[in-house]
């Protein structure tokens, strides 16, 4: 699948004088760290029955570290587009769980090589461009290639969802009707659980600094 994504974006981890952490890929905050506790949740829901599981995605790496990191995951593979965010990633935890296995690939291009019920969960959440995100073509493209890879029962967990209107600054954040809209027509179940967050004042893809986010974990039978 050909998709219009920068391949050498500029990417920038940023530690602030208050502890604030942000992930920017050419200049759009890509992942801060008062996602933790929602990544957290999402990877828990996702990985609830143990197994095999793919993420799209390093980003910060915490729901990969919290996949990987779980007695009953045996396998976790995740496909990151980006060497830098690789790069960053290992420099911060120099010794990840053995079960990791990080894939410096286009999504878009690994959704190819998928093998049928190989997957016991698959947890998507890669900053895309908001016109690819938005794709409709695209999503009906790769979103069947997803499912085909999840044994059955397995689960589908995209990037948490906001309550209220997004400010245009969000690429790949919506509400969950949007998400479900998306999302819902590919599988046969979804569990939706809402939680509190709380984002940095400098934050600019959520409606407000804080309210409610929802996660949803989608289940093929
Ligand atoms: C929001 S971050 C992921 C956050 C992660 N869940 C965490 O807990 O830190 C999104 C990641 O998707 C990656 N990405 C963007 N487009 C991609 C693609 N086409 N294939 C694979 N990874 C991609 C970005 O480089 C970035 O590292």
């Amino acid at each position: 699948m050909k998709t219009p994504q920068l391949n050498e974006p500029d990417i920038a981890l940023v530690h602030d004088e208050s502890g604030e952490v942000t992930l920017y890929i050419d200049d759009v905050q890509a992942m801060q760290g008062w996602e933790k506790s929602l990544m957290w949740r999402s990877a828990d829901l996702l990985c609830e029955r143990g197994g095999e599981f793919l993420e799209v995605g390093l980003g910060l790496g915490y729901s990969a570290l919290r996949i990987a990191g779980r007695a009953d995951t045996y396998r976790h593979t995740v496909v990151e587009k980006y060497p830098k965010v690789v790069e960053l990633f290992h420099a911060a935890n120099p010794e990840p769980p053995a079960t990791l296995e990080i894939v410096q690939a286009d999504f878009f291009d690994f959704v190819d090589r998928l093998q049928p019920d190989s997957y016991d969960g698959v947890f998507f959440d890669p900053e895309l461009p908001k016109a690819l995100f938005e794709d409709r073509r695209l999503l009906d493209e790769f979103m069947p290639k997803v499912v085909r890879a999840l044994r059955r029962g397995g689960t589908f967990v995209p990037m948490f969802s906001l309550d209220g209107d997004v400010p245009d600054a969000a690429t790949c954040t919506a509400s969950a009707a949007v998400m479900l809209d998306r999302y819902l027509r590919f599988f046969d179940r979804v569990l939706v659980e809402r939680h509190k967050y709380h984002a940095y004042a400098n934050t600019a893809y959520t409606p407000a600094q804080q309210g409610d986010a929802f996660i949803l974990c989608f289940t093929k039978d």
